[in-house]
């Protein structure tokens, strides 16, 4: 840590960082558009123009590293004056239709206009209008609201890897475009839009489908892979409308991929709401009734999966099997991903598509038998009982050997095919945690009401249990 001083007052700032990160951690602004914390410093916005002491001309802070003894002013008129320049200058041929853009409401253009801004335009000319381009399978450009900060193209050769776009033409005539011929297929269209500072690209998938004032947010985990990235949940009407990215910057973590990202949908569609026996719908107290004599009996049971559960809905579940007196064997590992090292499929993806792998293996859902072991002893008829947490049913299970119980937030045909299906809640309808292949604990807040009366996947057992409790004569009274 070194002493800089900020509009005349002394700070302590670390000194691997630059003026604008320096800034905001004493909770300070300097306003930027080209700078992104996880991308290479390019300074070309100027937005970010500040004083600095015996240095004659403005600096862009995003290009200044801390230096001990260094004293700067982000609130001299001059700055002022140069930062509304800048406003001005980007507004010129900026089409200001923030009624109809998808980023209003969460636009940098729009902030720094209205914080920095002058609030009036001297350009009087015809603005230019390039038309709106498709330019990957999932993402516009809208030209006329791109104001060349280069972040796209730096993402794509820094992060991913590819060089889909580039910078063409000059001045007036600048645009961002397609450097060859085939539109942008990769698994980061989504955090293109998401890192560009205006509404110039566009998700198809999201595009005009709400305001991003009428969202309910909600800080969650991404539930699509083992890396487990920081997501910001957009609920509406209790629908899972989008995830965005939540910057985390102790683990690195600024971007989302479009598989996790993405794959949203199943939270509002086709979900599991009553429970079902041989692909009927069915009473929980039915359920519960076949349930409770077959674990009674000292039968053996298995537990396939949960790596998509919550930690604390594991622990709950080991909690109430361990008041068996069954032999229980619990198993979350179903793929081969979440029995390797976490492989990654690109700078994001993992190939372990469960959010919670590492967290099932520490709460010790792990066995000897290993899931191919579970499925051999159920088919030779040695398991009474198998419970498979939302996961398939494996391949090669033969339903006819024993009672399985599928337990599912969706109306999967695994549920249609078990002998029991039981509706749970999602993880965006719990509050808890995923452990990270790196091991972090990451807790995750409740994005959406769940739906009535669904219980999760550990309330279930608790609730078996209960049932099980119960005198003979008032069990399984009043269950739906
Ligand atoms: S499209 Fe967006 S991210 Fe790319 S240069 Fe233009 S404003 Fe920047
Ligand atoms: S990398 Fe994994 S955790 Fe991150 S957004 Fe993609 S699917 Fe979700
Ligand atoms: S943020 Fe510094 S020049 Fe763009």
């Amino acid at each position: 840590m070194v002493t800089i001083k900020i509009d005349g007052k002394e700070f302590e700032v670390d000194e691997t960082k630059n003026l604008i990160d320096a800034v905001r951690e004493v909770g300070e602004d300097i306003p930027y558009f080209c700078y992104h914390p996880a991308l290479k410093v390019v300074g070309m916005c100027r937005m970010c123009l500040i004083e600095i002491e015996g240095v004659p001309k403005l600096q862009a802070a995003c290009n200044t590293p801390v230096k001990a003894g260094l004293s700067i002013i982000t609130k001299s008129a001059r700055v002022k004056e140069a930062r509304e320049g800048t406003m001005e200058f980007l507004l010129a041929n900026h089409p200001l239709d923030c009624p109809v853009c998808d980023k209003a409401g969460e636009c940098d253009l729009q902030d720094n206009a209205f914080s920095s801004g002058k609030g009036v335009s001297r350009f009087e000319l015809k603005k230019r209008d390039v038309p709106q381009e498709e330019i990957g399978e999932n993402l516009l450009i809208n030209h006329n609201r791109c104001i060349i900060c280069f972040r796209c193209v730096r993402f794509e050769e820094e992060k991913v890897g590819q060089s889909n776009l580039g910078l063409f033409e000059r001045g007036y005539h600048s645009l961002i475009g397609l450097a060859g011929d085939s539109l942008i297929s990769h698994n980061y269209q989504g955090a293109l839009s998401d890192i560009c500072p205006t509404g110039a690209l566009l998700n198809k998938k999201t595009l005009f489908k709400s305001r991003v004032w009428w969202y309910k947010t909600a800080k969650t985990v991404c539930h699509g892979c083992s890396t487990g990235c920081n997501v910001e949940a957009n609920v509406r009407d209790n629908k899972m409308y989008r995830y965005m990215a939540r910057e985390n910057r102790e683990q690195g973590m600024f971007f989302l991929c479009d598989t996790g990202r993405f794959d949203v949908d199943w939270m509002n569609e086709n979900r599991l709401q009553s429970y079902m026996e041989n692909g009927n719908k069915t009473e929980s107290s039915s359920v519960f009734s076949s349930l409770i004599p077959k674990i009674k009996n000292k039968g053996k049971i298995a537990i396939l999966g949960g790596a998509h559960e919550s930690n604390e809905n594991l622990n709950i579940i080991l909690t109430e099997i361990k008041k068996w007196s069954n032999t229980v064997t619990t198993e979350a590992r179903v793929h081969d991903s979440q029995y390797n090292e976490t492989k990654q499929v690109d700078f994001l993806l993992t190939e372990d598509r469960h959010p919670n792998t590492k967290g099932a293996v520490e709460a010790g859902f792990i066995s000897t038998s290993k899931a191919s072991g579970i499925v051999t002893e159920f088919n030779k008829g040695s398991i009474d009982v198998l419970f498979i947490i939302k996961e398939s049913i494996p391949e090669g299970l033969d339903l006819s050997k024993g009672t399985v119980v599928v337990l599912e937030t969706n109306l999967t045909d695994s549920a249609k095919k078990a002998g029991f299906a039981v509706p749970i809640k999602t993880f965006s309808e719990q509050v808890g945690s995923f452990t990270n292949k790196n091991g972090i604990k990451q807790n995750f807040e409740m994005a959406m009401n769940p739906i009535l009366g669904l219980p999760s996947s550990g309330d279930f057992f608790k609730r078996l249990n209960l049932e099980m409790a119960k005198k003979k004569e008032e069990a399984l009274v009043g269950n739906r």
